[in-house]
């Protein structure tokens, strides 16, 4: 086994990326994928989503894992890594973080400490997903630095705006500079109202985007059954499992997995 990578990302706040990592990491082990989520954003909310209320009180999150790198141990035990009722694992974030975007700035290969870590667990899961933060700074760099794909959650009004271009720009230099496998598999719409809703909406898109963005068919509603899964502490797949939104991380599920065959077909012919 090999995981692929995947980063969830977008400078953008609040477009639903911890949500869809947590529905999105669920469904793959739904699938019968061993799957780790890492929750790399110093604000914790995808740990909340976890279950875990004070993220801030742990004693081992990947603020420690990422410590550890820095100071030249990578751990072969993973104390840090716990393990989820829906059957995925998952590595806590917390404000230490913080800290360690800050020191990161006097280390060595600042921008691989993360994938350092990955690189010591990557052998025993599928699917491994990273929960940015809502910025490009040095912890994202870090994610994007680790990863095979970035997935990029957006509403659809944002698709022109001047932002998508810093970010595609950063994923640019990053597989220039530093990753060269990077790829962005997808861009795909959440926060879609009713009225929005419509089944051409993802045409439209592609027509005006898709030449320079590869668009997903998966479409995520807004919905307030998507708001209310972190006080239910459950996924999607429990909490409303013949829903909308069920059924829309069920396609995004879908077509994730199908981008995880095609890079592993790709893969052994390369080794062939
Ligand atoms: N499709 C949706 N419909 C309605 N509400 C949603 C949807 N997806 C997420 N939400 C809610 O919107 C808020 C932001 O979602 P989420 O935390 O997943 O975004 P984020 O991109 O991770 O935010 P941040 O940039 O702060 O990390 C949360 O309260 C969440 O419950
Ligand atoms: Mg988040």
């Amino acid at each position: 086994m090999n995981a692929n990578v995947i980063a969830i990302a977008n400078q953008k706040g609040g477009v639903g990326k911890s949500t869809t990592v947590y529905n999105l990491g669920a469904g793959l082990a739904m699938e019968g994928k061993k799957v780790l989520l890492l929750d790399v954003d110093p604000q914790g909310d995808l740990t909340k989503m976890l279950g875990l209320r004070k993220p801030h009180e742990l004693p081992l999150t990947l603020a420690n894992a990422m410590s550890d790198v820095i100071e030249g141990n990578i751990p072969s035990n993973h104390p840090e890594i716990m393990h989820h009722p829906e059957h995925f694992d998952f590595v806590a974030g917390s404000r230490g973080l913080s800290a360690v975007e800050v020191g990161l700035v006097n280390v060595m290969s600042r921008e691989t400490i993360l994938k350092q870590y990955i690189d010591s667990v990557k052998r025993n899961y599928d699917y491994i997903l990273l929960d940015c933060r809502p910025s490009l700074g040095m912890l994202v760099i870090n994610a994007l630095s680790a990863s095979d794909h970035v997935l990029i959650p957006v509403q659809a009004e944002y698709l022109a705006a001047e932002n998508m271009t810093e970010l595609v720009g950063t994923v640019q230099n990053i597989r220039r500079q530093i990753n060269p496998g990077l790829n962005i598999c997808g861009v795909f719409l959440t926060m879609v109202n009713e009225t929005k809703f419509r089944k051409d909406v993802v045409t439209t898109v592609k027509t005006e985007f898709g030449r320079r963005l590869p668009i997903l068919n998966t479409v995520i509603p807004a919905t307030i059954r998507l708001a209310e899964i972190s006080a239910a502490g459950k996924s999607i797949f429990l909490h409303e499992p013949r829903g909308r939104a069920a059924e829309a991380y069920r396609n995004l599920t879908k077509e994730v997995l199908e981008i995880g065959d095609k890079q592993r077909s790709k893969s052994a012919n390369l080794s062939r």
